[in-house]
């Protein structure tokens, strides 16, 4: 979604912003915009569509100035349209500012301020806070923000600038997150770690109501309510090479075939073989009340969802826990059972999602221990967790979840292996489990083999209106995940089910031109998902099947078959995404799709 970069140092302004909004154009956004503070004459810029456009106009005509704010929009309130685009100025033309989040108050706000003479040219939430400060101001932009950002309800990461201050920049938080990043005589913040690791790794994580002041190369933070705030920065550390192509066309790919190091980053010194057992050092703080555990609540959002779903079976599967899988968006208005021994289990790839942030405060406020399975190293829910783990699948770029989705799948078979055995899981069936993770990155190398094969299928089916995908038990996740893919990126109408609710209506819609993809592995389930393929079948209804290696007995059931190495029934569902993910790619490109960026999505998810 929207994404926030300020710098000033003692370079020219115009190329580092650029550059770091380049850095967050993944997120999704809609415009753009920039403002250079230069002595003589201010410079601001906007643009509808690529940050190109707005570089375009940049090269041409900014002067170089040393500090300035720049913003990708998504919009909220407003169409996308240069003058909704940030950065909003007040009255006077003297200050400057870009901001992410909803300001929930600002009809309210804004009906005062025009009252008071305040003159709004936009039709955005943000432009109220432009006009609010510039009324509290005399002298003191940091004073000022603070007055105004008082009167605010709603969420924020702001930044802004005055002109009588060219090289201050003055950022603030509320929901939404902004980090510093200080270096020799530079001084840089961002709503996304991204856009600051080309220039430093020393960074500060901003808290909820407060204010930071940044001049080049140092900082001073305060609350809202102006106590001041001491805090050192933290070292970060950056793999800048992650956030670059390399050969691939698209992040999306080149993420899809990371997954074999993904899942070997994610089992790296987690696994004591000796005692057949997962270690997970960020849950060590935690680990006595979550092995008392009794009743865990998985919530999160969309492919981070389907991840929690497949951790359900899995932790069903190897421990006596109660599980429940809860959508974010939804935990709040249910009544929830959290009681003594109720763990809650947030999963977010960005850890900056807002509804699965929501729902982890109403965890935490009900008393339940809460922990986060994250990827964005010091991202919001990483600090808001009581303890968690790292998914540490690297930067993922391209807006749909891959490296993440098995990074995280992994994880949760570890959590499990941890709680299970400390119950009444074997030390065999432990290390059957172990065995099986350790064989999967190789297995994924042998299943991205098939790329070319599974872009003929893409060309044979790109076509197709409607799609639908089956799986039961372990695979059933899957099938949602890979119908979620199919629509997401290829635009494709998808849905996902569990192979024994077919018969339950969607079979209705199954004829020549409707195509199922039914994974089909030789597990407990086989017998039961080719029942249903029968079914399909039976229909007209052509099938892709996505089965055991070696297994040849689908024969003239299925059009089309892809194979998967055979492995235990609770990791198959690493494998058998991957041709999903790489169906789904294929699909996308074929239809001329903007696989990484596709329409009205964004990478982080900061609104609820
Ligand atoms: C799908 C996708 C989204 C995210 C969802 C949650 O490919 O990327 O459905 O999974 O928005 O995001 P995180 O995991 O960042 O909380």
């Amino acid at each position: 979604m929207c994404g926030i970069v300020a710098y000033t140092g003692n370079q020219p302004a115009k190329e580092i912003l650029i550059e770091g909004l380049k850095r967050l154009e993944y997120r999704g956004y809609d415009s753009s915009g920039i403002f250079i503070a230069n002595n003589s004459s201010p410079y601001l810029a906007r643009a509808v569509g690529k940050v190109a456009e707005l570089e375009r106009q940049v090269w041409n005509s900014a002067p170089d100035g040393a500090a300035g704010i720049a913003h990708t929009r998504w919009a909220t309130h407003g169409k996308p349209s240069e003058v909704n685009a940030h950065p909003h100025a007040d009255c006077g033309s003297k200050l400057y500012l870009v901001h992410n989040g909803i300001i929930e108050n600002y009809l309210l706000l804004k009906k005062r301020l025009q009252e008071a003479g305040h003159t709004f040219k936009s039709q955005t939430d943000t432009e109220v806070l432009a006009h609010l400060i510039e009324a509290n101001y005399q002298g003191n932009l940091p004073a000022a923000v603070q007055k105004a950002l008082m009167q605010v309800q709603g969420t924020f990461g702001i930044a802004a600038m005055h002109i009588d201050h060219p090289e201050s920049i003055v950022v603030a938080r509320r929901g939404s997150p902004i980090i510093l990043g200080i270096g020799e005589k530079v001084s840089l913040a961002a709503s996304d770690a991204s856009a600051l690791a080309q220039h430093t790794d020393k960074v500060v994580f901003l808290e909820d109501n407060e204010v930071a002041t940044l001049e080049p190369g140092k900082f001073t933070i305060t609350t809202l309510d102006n106590r001041s705030v001491s805090r050192g920065t933290t070292n970060l550390d950056w793999n800048i090479e992650s956030m670059d192509r390399g050969s691939f066309p698209h992040y999306m790919l080149k993420e899809i075939f990371e997954q074999p190091e993904a899942v070997e980053n994610a089992l790296r010194g987690r696994v004591n073989h000796a005692e057949a057992v997962a270690k997970l050092g960020g849950l060590e703080s935690v680990q006595d009340r979550l092995l008392q555990a009794r009743h865990l609540i998985i919530v999160s959002c969309g492919t981070s969802y389907y991840a929690g779903l497949l951790g359900r079976y899995v932790m069903e599967t190897l421990t006596d826990l109660t599980v429940e899988t809860e959508l974010a968006s939804e935990f709040r208005y249910r009544k929830l059972n959290i009681r003594q021994g109720t763990a809650v289990l947030a999963i977010s790839q960005s850890g900056e999602t807002a509804d699965t942030l929501a729902a982890l405060r109403e965890a935490k406020r009900k008393g339940a221990l809460v922990l986060g399975l994250v990827n964005v190293v010091g991202s919001t829910i990483t600090r808001e967790t009581h303890a968690g783990v790292y998914s540490h699948a690297g930067i993922e770029v391209g807006v749909a979840s891959t490296k993440s989705f098995t990074s995280q799948l992994t994880i949760l078979t570890l959590m499990a292996l941890l709680i299970g055995r400390s119950r009444d899981l074997s030390y065999e069936d432990g290390h059957e489990i172990i065995r099986a993770l350790e064989q999967v990155p190789d297995q994924i190398r042998e299943i991205l083999k098939q790329a070319g094969k599974i872009r003929e299928l893409a060309e044979k089916y790109c076509h197709s209106d409607h799609f639908l995908f089956v799986g039961r038990k372990f695979q059933y996740p899957i099938a949602l995940e890979g119908a979620l893919k199919l629509k997401e990126i290829a635009y494709i109408h998808s849905e996902g089910y569990a192979a024994g609710e077919m018969k339950h209506g969607p079979i209705a819609l199954i004829d020549p031109k409707f195509p199922t993809l039914a994974l089909a592995l030789e597990d407990a389930s086989y017998e039961r998902v080719v029942s249903n393929m029968q079914e399909i079948r039976a229909r007209e209804g052509k099938i892709i099947a996505i089965t055991t290696e070696g297994n040849t007995k689908l024969g003239s059931l299925v059009d089309d078959l892809i194979y998967v190495p055979r492995t235990h029934e609770a990791v198959a569902p690493l494998l058998t995404v991957v041709p999903l993910q790489l169906f789904a790619y294929y699909c996308g490109v074929l239809l001329g799709r903007d696989v990484d960026k596709p329409r009205n999505l964004a990478k982080s998810v900061t609104v609820e």
